[in-house]
């Protein structure tokens, strides 16, 4: 993981010297390659660093992986870290004294924390969703929120890849017989995959990544999406999800939770399916209306289901999945081929190191080098490098109130400096402008840094030297 973590030396430029070798000398095409190089040496990142801040402290919780730990310290970090989740009393008398806080699920950003949270500049949601941390008190703080959304899509893509099996060969039913000491081999019933057609209805990075797995199972693959999208291999997108709904042996879901997808599949939908096709759902549990679901599994038009996702959900493992929480859990349990899995579809080693990797680089590169990009809360702002032979440049990160009149006060404040590149974006209340000035003295720079803070939509200014 470590790896993933790009800190750029400082080093000197790199150029290739005419006499590196003794060949080069004798022909032509040698001479020719050594020019390219020498002109395009390459210019090297300068490492930047907090004006204030010399020693940022990072809490990381719920046991956030080693190696996001020891990549944080080789960054000069000071690092502490806890296989805990923290309460939120505890967290209001500690947070104080932090910069940077990384999460998982079970630990609440709230307001009260965010308030008690005077040096905080980043949270760091080590996990899909960021429902746990009062997301417009951060921003309104200045303080954006990072996740990992979309590091587990793979992990999705295979697990429906072996459920589009399972069923097929309802090999879920006979393992659970054998268990039961029952020997019941069939083949009625149970097909290959291989000339089968797989409706995918979403084609965004899960769906995607399943149309290539499935088309090399020799399936035929069809998605259904709100976008045009350029379809992969020879999957083809079809009009409506009706034309998807008919044409298909296997539906499988992959739309976000919103309005317009909720209950998305109900008894209409569900009877435009093909007499002994199959549903698949691993995308969140309101697409799907179950009771049309146990309905049409009864009725033996749908010859199986996969359900990964529902409408409740327990909050603990050991809890238990009964009606007390989904009036139809018994009825749904009861069917048979149909396989019910809790929540794993991106439960996977791969997509929880990928999501250390990602949260980890964007804590990084928000405190070392300002750029917001991936924020969920914040506006997402970036500028490219200062580069190493750049020693007096200055790195500017205003985060203000979206008001008027703000750029031509900070503007003022820089006018006696070249402002090497500038660039600034707002996501509702909230404005972010980063700036790049070129000789700073040294005397100059805390001038710059208390200016531009005493202008009147400061929320957080920091300097990166
Ligand atoms: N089971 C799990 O553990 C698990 C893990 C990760 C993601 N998910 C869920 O999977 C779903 C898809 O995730 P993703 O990362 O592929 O998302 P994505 O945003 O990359 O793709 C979603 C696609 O759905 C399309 N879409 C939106 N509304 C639609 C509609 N009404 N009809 C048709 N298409 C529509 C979008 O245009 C987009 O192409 C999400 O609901 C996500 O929460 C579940």
């Amino acid at each position: 993981m470590s790896s993933a973590i790009e800190i750029p030396r400082q080093s000197a430029q790199v150029s290739v010297s005419p006499s590196a070798s003794p060949l080069a000398e004798r022909s032509i095409h040698s001479r020719i390659k050594q020019t390219s190089s020498a002109g395009m040496a390459v210019r090297q990142p300068k490492v930047l660093h907090p004006l204030e801040n010399e020693d940022l402290r990072l809490l990381l919780l719920e046991n956030i992986s080693q190696e996001a730990v020891r990549a944080f310290q080789a960054q000069g970090f000071t690092v502490d870290h806890s296989a805990k989740a923290m309460s939120e009393d505890e967290l209001v008398e500690k947070i104080g004294q932090y910069h940077a806080i990384g999460i998982r699920s079970k630990t609440k950003i709230t307001e009260r924390v965010i308030k008690a949270a005077t040096k905080l500049l980043v949270i760091g949601c080590f996990c899909i969703g960021t429902n746990q941390v009062d997301l417009n008190t951060a921003s309104k703080a200045g303080i954006p929120v990072f996740n990992s959304p979309f590091s587990n899509s793979r992990s999705v893509a295979e697990l429906v890849i072996s459920e589009v099996v399972g069923l097929s060969r309802q090999y879920f039913e006979r393992g659970y017989e054998m268990r039961q000491g029952i020997w019941n081999k069939q083949s009625k019933g149970c097909w290959e995959v291989r000339g089968k057609t797989l409706g995918i209805v979403g084609y965004g990075h899960i769906g995607s990544q399943l149309s290539v797995l499935a088309e090399a199972f020799g399936m035929r693959v069809l998605f259904y999406d709100i976008i045009n999208i350029m379809p992969l291999g020879q999957a083809r997108q079809v009009e409506s999800l009706t034309d998807l709904l008919q044409e298909s042996d296997f539906v499988t879901l992959h739309v976000p939770e919103l309005p317009e997808t909720t209950n998305m599949i109900s008894q209409a939908e569900l009877a435009h399916m093909k007499k002994g096709a199959y549903l698949i759902n691993n995308a969140r549990g309101k697409v799907v209306d179950i009771p049309a679901l146990i309905e049409a599994l009864k009725s033996k038009h749908l010859a199986g289901a996969a359900i990964d996702v529902y409408p409740a959900e327990p909050g603990a493992n050991g809890a238990p999945f009964d009606d007390s929480l989904n009036v139809w859990s018994t009825e749904l349990r009861q069917l048979p081929n149909v396989i019910l899995t809790p929540h794993i579809g991106g439960s996977t080693e791969e997509a929880q190191r990928m999501i250390g990797e990602e949260v980890s680089l964007a804590l990084s590169r928000y405190l070392n080098y300002g750029g917001s990009v991936g924020a969920v809360n914040f506006p997402e702002v970036d500028l490219r490098a200062i580069t190493a032979d750049q020693g007096h440049n200055v790195r500017i990160c205003h985060v203000h109130n979206n008001i008027p009149g703000v750029l031509r006060q900070v503007n003022e404040v820089l006018s006696p400096y070249n402002v090497e590149k500038q660039y600034s974006d707002s996501k509702g209340d909230i404005a972010y402008l980063m700036a790049d000035i070129a000789d700073v003295s040294p005397q100059d720079v805390n001038k710059l840094r208390e200016l531009i803070s005493r202008t009147s939509a400061n929320i957080l200014t920091r300097l990166l030297v």
